[in-house]
Parts: structure tokens; sequence; C-alpha cells
């Protein structure tokens, strides 16, 4: 069993070494030491403040629930995986209604289509270096699927329970992977990640699907516990890359500290696997799914 998370670098090509696979499909995870440079991360964090000082609140205040990992029910939830749309934290609002902090320290996060509907979130989401690492991964046909932007704000900042991501982005077969990038140092005291190395290995243990009402539900494939004991935290530094299986459990503990957590996560899927029509995210004819061209 592997006990640590391994920690790598890739050359200008961006792919993968074969050590350097055989070490993340061992772990499941694989942290990549300063895959894009510090002003890319900058470019990325200048458009997303433009895109929330654009955002007017008062419009729809919702609230993701990062223990639920989803907004059951809520329309304009279900209705973001097409667009650019803006989730609150929890405890962003006051007894009163008014928000606690500033509309950017405010948010829990930004999602779910910036990589096709934004030209700045486009070109970060879709470099050479990535487009190769990706092909050495070994995916034929990749298309992005979703993109979001994780504030994870100081003081109100959500813990998120220990969960697979191929629960929420199933395709048969499975195909799920995530690319979390660290647009900000991202420690044990601001709530990094943290995985179980090697438990990727186990089953998917819940799905989440839309059932024949039309209402989102989780049902359990297998109700064993994650061994909790065995987490093991991944503190990168700003730049750094994390990627990471659709069945890797990971998780993240609130941020009680006066830094933000910013990080931009990408999920990618092979584009002849099956989509499920009850996965949530669901795509209008309009905006077809695009890999890295
Ligand atoms: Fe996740």
């Amino acid at each position: 069993m592997v006990n640590t998370i391994p920690t790598a670098r890739v050359d200008d090509s961006g792919r993968l070494t074969a050590d350097q696979l055989n070490a993340f499909r061992e772990a499941g995870v694989l942290v990549l030491e300063d895959f894009v440079s510090l002003e890319a991360c900058q470019r990325l964090r200048d458009r997303a403040q433009i895109l929330i000082d654009e955002f007017d609140p008062s419009s729809v205040r919702s609230v993701f629930s990062a223990m639920e990992q989803t907004q059951l029910g809520d329309k304009y939830f279900e209705d973001s995986g097409d667009k650019i749309r803006f989730f609150f934290e929890q405890d962003a609002f006051d007894s009163g209604g008014n928000l606690k902090q500033s509309k950017e320290n405010s948010l829990n996060k930004m999602g779910h289509a910036m990589h096709d509907l934004d030209p700045v979130f486009d070109s970060f989401s879709r470099t050479p270096a990535l487009a190769a690492l990706v092909e050495s991964l070994g995916y034929d046909d990749p298309v992005i699927l979703q993109s979001m932007y994780i504030f994870k704000p100081p003081q109100i900042g959500g813990e998120v329970y220990c969960h697979q991501d191929s629960t929420f982005l199933y395709t048969e077969p499975e195909s799920c992977i995530g690319f979390w990038f660290a647009l900000e140092d991202a420690t044990t005291e601001n709530g990094c990640m943290h995985f179980i190395p090697g438990a990727h290995k186990e089953p998917l243990k819940e799905l989440h699907y839309r059932d024949d009402n039309g209402k989102m539900s989780f049902k359990t494939l297998d109700p064993s516990p994650w061994p909790e004991n065995a987490t093991v935290a991944a503190p990168v530094e700003a730049g750094s890359m994390v990627i990471f299986d659709g069945r890797a459990p990971h998780l993240s503990s609130a941020n009680r500290s006066d830094r933000s957590r910013h990080a931009y996560t990408l999920h990618v899927i092979d584009r002849n696997s099956h989509y499920p029509p009850e996965n949530w995210l669901q795509r209008s004819a309009d905006l077809p799914l695009r890999g890295f061209d």
C-alpha cells in the first residue's frame, strides 16, 4: 500500500515519464510542481476577479454545500454545466442576509464552463503541455467536461468530505480524471487537499444521479467506510498541479485561517465513453464538449 503522495516535475514537453506514470497509477494521485508559472496563476486570478466584479450577488444567492458536494434541487446549480455561475459559502451571510466578508471572500466556487466561455480561462486550460500530459496518460480523445474556480475563502471556507469525483462525473467505462491547479499556496492551515494514496483501487462508493422524477439523489454502491486515518495532506505551492484519478478519495478541511486558498480544477473524460443522461452536469447542444485544440 502506498502511504505517500508522489511528487514530480515534467519537462517542457509536459509528458509524464514511464516512472511518473507508474507512480500515478499506484497512488491514484501525483503532484507536479511548477507545472504552471506564477504569472499564469496571476492572470487567472485577475480574470476571476473581473468576473466576480461583474456578478451581482443580489440577483442570486445560491449556496454550495461543500459537505454535500451538490445542491439538491437547485436549478441555478443544476443548469450551470454550460455556464459561468457563482456559489456562496454556507457561512457567507449574517442573520440579516448580508455578506459578512467581501464578495470574493464569500464565494465557494465559480463553475462550470469557464474553459469554453471565457478566453482567459480557455487559454489557461488548453496549453500544449497539458494536452501532451493528458495524451501521455493514455487518453486518445479527451474532452474537458467541467471547470471550477474554488475560492476556499479565509475564515469561512467550508470543509469538503471524503469523496470520489467519478461519483458526480460518471462515465461508462469510468474515465474521469481531475487536474487541480494551486493558484495560491495551499497549506494545512488554509485547507489543502488530502488524499488516501492507493485507495483509488477500491470500488466507486456512491453514484450521484437524476432519478425518474428529475430529482438528484445518491445511490450507495459500496457501504464500507474510507480509512480516513490513512489520509495524507497534500500541501503544495502556487503553480503546482495535482492530477488525481476519478476514483481517488479526497477531502479538505475548513479554512479558518486569514488566507484564501484559490484553486482551479479541470475534469477530463474520454469522449468515447458513455455519458449518462442521469448525470447532473448536462450541456446544451450549442456548446459541445471540446478537447485541447
Ligand atoms: Fe472532488
